[in-house]
């Protein structure tokens, strides 16, 4: 029998950690399906992500370890998921250990190891940095051109 393997995210900022993670989630079995979190349910959670859920999810679907692509839109849908799809083995990155182990009951929950120094969070923080840099550049630049029409 094929072995169908689920997992969840929001896959903002799509990096090197997500596919490796898919790469893992995919050796794991014949199928995989990968649960996008919706822009309103990131919102529930209180994250608001730079790529809409119609772009993620597309990102995903192009992935070549990625069979299926769902929407995630609630906490709770992961039982149901895990029954409609027929699914063996429920993955996720190790971040979240033991979170899910609840659903050992309907199948196999594996938590995978992350890749290191890497992340969405990392990501808007290195953008964020960057343009405080050329705010404080274009302050600078601002200021040298005050600096001369005053001395004229
Ligand atoms: N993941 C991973 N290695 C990383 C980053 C993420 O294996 N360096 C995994 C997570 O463990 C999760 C999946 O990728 O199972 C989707 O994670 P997501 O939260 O979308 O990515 P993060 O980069 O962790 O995002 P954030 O910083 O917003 O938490």
């Amino acid at each position: 029998m094929p072995k169908r393997v689920i997992t969840y995210g929001t896959f903002d900022l799509f990096h090197i950690g997500h596919v490796r993670l898919l790469q893992r989630l995919a050796s794991l079995g014949d199928h995989l399906t990968v649960c996008v979190s919706t822009d309103e349910f990131n919102a529930v959670k209180g994250k608001k992500s730079v790529i809409p859920y119609e772009q993620r999810a597309e990102i995903l679907s192009a992935c070549r370890y990625v069979d299926a692509v769902l929407p995630e839109s609630d906490w709770a849908q992961k039982r149901t998921d895990i029954v409609e799809q027929k699914i063996d083995i429920f993955a996720m990155g190790n971040d979240w250990s033991g979170k899910f182990d609840d659903l050992k009951d309907l199948c196999e929950v594996v938590y995978l190891p992350r890749t290191d120094d890497v992340s969405t969070t990392s990501l808007k923080a290195y953008m964020d940095a960057l343009r405080t840099e050329q705010i404080g550049e274009i302050k600078h630049l601002i200021e040298t051109l005050n600096n001369k029409a005053a001395s004229l």
